[in-house]
């Protein structure tokens, strides 16, 4: 078993023991390396001032290479990567990226402290739109940027510089360093990992068994995956995180695979490749995870963690719990799998986990049904839900056929409407159903005031989404219908 992490800095192998194994990335960059070009603002995942590029060994080579937040990622979650930062980012020979001289000839940085942010994620836009052999529009821009924030310049000229750069005169991040060189290196590492300080442990299994065999053992273990909701509560100093174990060592955890009747969702894969992944069959759901946090958060953040972190305002769980997907737990017992509308139990993050289990993986299975999905959120983007909305619905000559319904942000759990749905099936697609329904919901529903909306805002809201699915579905079938709702 390894004691050690070993991971690539802008070119150059380290090899960690011990505490500075514990630090934030943005620590571990700024006081033990000395590379002050990546900062610290909100140390929450909200601003991008700490974006720095990661790529993970997780098969033979290198993956893409794609912006994280630093400030909530630790040093042993980049086990065997390659991190490149702002001082690394260079053009082909020693010259400065073309994302760099671009945010210079468009004016695109004044006091300069959220620039090296936003270098960093343009120049991982660069590569991915090289990759996808797409040009850079403005909409691509902007989605790539909606985890950096800039209080001083005003982002047209950002968005205009990374509209402007050259994507033929920009090398592949790959090619600044010897990638093939770090993968081969990296590729010798095999076997866990336990790295362990005075007040802090980690382990990072090669096996599921592995896994299984140490939460056994210590029963206090914590999984962390992304760390995006678990860097957060550490860095508020909510959360002492002590004995930990995390899954990046595991290869099938990174899995996303096509099966006849359902997919397969490894618990590590990144909530950025299962947008793309599940795109074919489920592609409301991929939509939906286009206004999920940013690219930096999507990047590291996983399926499995938003689950288990039962928030009722997740934005995964609302679609899980329409497309009866089930989760598989593993356990020394062996694995069970469990339909994820009876593993949340109902209760604010009440769930059916029995002490030594982790989950494996998310099958979502496949279907004709349809689905809609609604997030309402202050802002459109990087915003967390003030309330969700999950249909899953088969319609045949106008008479619904099939329908769940789910809600979140209105209850203790994201909640399914039972008596909802059966009102509505084998009933006529029509606006007095709906309108019913919504009379009805009213009593289903316990929503909370807090800073996002008042308990009415959000009975009202509830109300609306009702009404809008209907119209929504009812234009799909007569375009041009008056629709009296
Ligand atoms: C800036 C920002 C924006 C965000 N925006 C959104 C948003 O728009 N919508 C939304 O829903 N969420 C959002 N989140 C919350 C968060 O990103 C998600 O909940 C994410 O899916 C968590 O995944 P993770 O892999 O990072 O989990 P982690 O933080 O690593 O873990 C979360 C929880 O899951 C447990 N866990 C993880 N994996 C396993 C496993 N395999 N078995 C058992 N337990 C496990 C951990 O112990 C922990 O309790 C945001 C967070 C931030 C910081
Ligand atoms: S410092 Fe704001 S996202 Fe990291
Ligand atoms: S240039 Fe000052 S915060 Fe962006």
């Amino acid at each position: 078993m390894r004691d050690s992490i070993v991971l690539y800095l802008n070119g150059k192998r380290h090899e960690l023991r011990g505490e500075p194994c514990f630090a934030t990335v943005s620590d571990f960059l700024r006081y033990e390396k000395n590379l002050r070009g990546t900062k610290v603002v909100c140390a929450e995942g909200d601003c991008g001032a700490c974006t720095v590029l990661v790529a993970r060994l997780t098969g033979d080579s290198l993956g893409p290479y794609e912006p994280i937040n630093s400030c909530i990622s630790f040093v042993y979650l980049a086990d065997r990567s390659h991190l490149i930062t702002v001082e690394g980012l260079r053009g082909s020979s020693e010259a400065l990226h073309p994302a760099q001289k671009a945010m210079i000839e468009c004016n695109g940085a004044q006091c300069g402290y959220c620039t090296p942010g936003f270098v960093c994620s343009l120049a991982g836009l660069t590569d991915s739109t090289k990759s996808e052999n797409k040009g850079l529009s403005e909409k691509r821009v902007k989605n790539a940027l909606t985890g950096n924030l800039c209080r001083c310049t005003g982002y047209e000229a950002i968005i205009k510089a990374g509209c402007s750069i050259p994507l033929d005169a920009a090398p592949k991040l790959s090619s600044l360093y010897d990638d093939s060189l770090i993968a081969r290196d990296l590729r010798q590492l095999s076997g866990s990992v336990e790295i362990l300080s005075n007040e802090q442990s980690v382990f990072l299994p090669e096996t599921a068994d592995q896994a299984v065999q140490y939460i056994n053992r210590y029963p206090d273990t914590r999984v962390i995956s992304g760390s995006t909701d678990l860097g957060v509560l550490s860095n508020k100093g909510k959360l002492k995180l002590k004995r930990l174990m995390n899954l990046n060592a595991l290869r099938e955890s990174y899995e996303i695979k096509e099966e006849p009747d359902y997919w397969n969702v490894g618990a590590k894969a990144s909530l950025t490749r299962i947008e793309k992944a599940l795109e074919k069959d489920f592609s409301e759901f991929s939509k939906y995870l286009n206004v999920f946090a940013s690219p930096q958060i999507k990047n590291a953040a996983s399926l499995a963690g938003n689950i288990i972190n039962a928030s009722p305002i997740a934005d995964s769980i609302p679609f899980l719990r329409v497309a009866e997907s089930e989760l598989v737990l593993k356990s020394i017992q062996g694995e069970r799998m469990v339909n994820i509308n009876s593993f949340i139990q109902g209760g604010y993050k009440k769930l059916d986990l029995r002490p030594g289990e982790l989950l494996i993986r998310i099958r979502i299975p496949k279907t004709s049904a349809r689905f809609k999905l609604f997030k309402v959120s202050i802002r459109k983007d990087l915003d967390i839900s003030t309330v969700t909305f999950a249909a899953r619905y088969s319609i045949s000559k106008g008479v619904i056929q099939t329908f769940s319904l789910a809600f979140g942000g209105v209850g203790p759990s994201v909640l399914r409407m039972s008596k909802l749905e059966q009102m509505a099936v084998g009933q006529k697609l029509e606006a007095n159903l709906f309108k019913a329904m919504a009379k009805m919901l009213k009593q289903e529903i316990t929503p909370l005031s807090d800073v996002r909306g008042s308990a009415d805002y959000r009975h009202q809201l509830c109300h609306n989404l009702l009404l809008k699915f209907y119209d929504e579905v009812a234009r799909q079938f007569e375009p041009d219908a008056e629709l009296s709702i």
